[in-house]
């Protein structure tokens, strides 16, 4: 079995989930996810972060931590960066395995166990902002409250000789790792696939919490002892030992997008029943195209939410055409924008078109989903039945006007 030590002391030990699962019950994982847990070795024995018993992932651990020479016996604290199950769920399991361990978490973490789990309090413990764990040999973690990356509980642990930063689900992405776990053994290719998946990772799971992303990382960089952080290590996807400001840096971008709106390109978001919507947003397309701005389109309720939310979230154009649907929105058109909205894709350039039949609606309720997202929304077009020659000139010039418009920056 392959080894992946970070030194000799710290060794990351994963789980890769290839299932229909949903994760989170909502998101599909057609590519798998990994989870993460690593071992940090000095006179006593620190397991950081675990899983919960999906895919046969404990037994999996185990058999890594065999490897090790380790058993779950032998494991003196098990620190829960974040309660959340996919990285606790598997606790009473292991509680019952091992019963002396001392298991660390904040304050306000310990006090979750007990809802999510029926063990025994003693040895449950908190620790502080900044406290620092001795392991011996020269193995100091240290922890830092990181509210709300993703729970309001959670923490990051630091590894002061090594400078690993164990950041559980920030810095994290979907996508299964395989056999190798480390940045610099992956491809190029295999970085893009990994890349589109980190940014639906962050636009699913992170981008409601994109301030605290920002808070986080200013906060880490003012706290950990120069060098500084050298490894970046989450339990989700690849461990960052040789570019860890890569992932930094990105994670940086995407928390800004939720104030600059995002890139330069327009993500096109479209329902139709009859096609005449979609008449109508063939010219909108050609306009953007004739911009030479990049775009991208997505049918409701045909494509998961899950990659509507990255494109939208990446991406400061938007264009939303439906037709009206018993007086309001086409259904799955407010779905998706329901879930935009509690997602905070905010800033966004957008413009609404539609057709309708007799009286219309689906403006007016379009207009009430998006309050509150500080939206620059375009004058909508909307036709009744099939668009006219004059429409589909207005329309092509809107979409035309709407990339033009992406080119002047609006930086953060
Ligand atoms: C089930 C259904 C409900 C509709 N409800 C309304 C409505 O409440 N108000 C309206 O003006 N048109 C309504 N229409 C008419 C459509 O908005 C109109 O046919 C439009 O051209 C459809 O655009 P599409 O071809 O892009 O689907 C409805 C059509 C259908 C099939
Ligand atoms: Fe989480
Ligand atoms: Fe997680």
């Amino acid at each position: 079995m392959k080894t992946h030590d970070i030194n000799s002391h710290i060794r990351c030990l994963h789980a890769d989930i290839h299932t229909n699962d949903l994760f989170e019950g909502i998101w599909p994982i057609p590519r798998g996810v990994s989870l993460n847990a690593f071992v940090a070795r000095g006179d006593k024995t620190a397991l950081i972060d675990f899983v919960r018993d999906w895919e046969g992932a404990v037994s999996r651990l185990d058999a890594q931590l065999e490897a090790a020479g380790l058993r779950c016996q032998d494991v003196d604290y098990l620190i829960l960066n974040h309660l959340e199950p996919d990285h606790t769920g598997a606790l009473a399991e292991f509680r019952r395995r091992n019963p002396h361990a001392q298991i660390l978490a904040t304050a306000k973490g310990i006090k979750l166990i007990p809802s999510f789990y029926t063990i025994d309090d003693d040895g449950l413990r908190a620790v502080r902002d900044g406290e620092a764990l001795d392991l011996g040999q020269g193995v100091v973690l240290r922890f830092f409250e990181t509210p709300n990356l993703h729970w309001p509980e959670t923490m990051v642990t630091f590894e002061e000789a090594s400078g690993t930063l164990f950041s559980c689900d920030a810095f994290g992405s979907f996508g299964a790792l395989g056999d190798r776990v480390f940045d610099d053994e992956f491809s190029g290719a295999e970085h893009a696939f990994f890349e589109g998946e980190c940014l639906r990772y962050y636009a699913n799971i992170v981008s409601s919490f994109s301030l605290f992303v920002e808070k986080a990382i200013v906060k880490l960089q003012g706290a950990v002892p120069a060098p500084g952080i050298r490894c970046v290590a989450p339990s989700h996807g690849i461990v960052w030992r040789k570019r860890p400001e890569a992932i930094i840096e990105r994670y940086a971008r995407y928390a800004a997008y939720a104030r600059s709106g995002g890139e330069p390109e327009v993500c096109v978001v479209w329902g139709s029943m009859y096609g005449n919507t979609k008449a109508g947003l063939d010219a909108v397309i050609k306009g953007i195209a004739a911009a030479g701005v990049p775009y991208r389109l997505h049918r409701v309720p045909d494509e998961d939410l899950s990659y509507i939310l990255a494109d939208g979230y990446r991406a400061r154009g938007l264009v939303m055409a439906m037709p009206t649907y018993e007086y309001a929105m086409f259904p799955p058109m407010a779905w998706a924008l329901d879930l935009f909205k509690r997602k905070h894709i905010t800033g966004k350039k957008a413009l609404r078109i539609g057709s309708w039949g007799w009286v219309g609606g689906a403006q007016r309720d379009y207009e009430a989903a998006i309050a509150g997202l500080r939206w620059e929304s375009a004058p909508a077009i909307e036709w009744a039945g099939q668009a006219d020659s004059a429409t589909l000139a207005a329309l092509e010039a809107a979409g035309k006007a709407l990339a033009q418009g992406l080119r002047v920056g609006t930086g953060p």
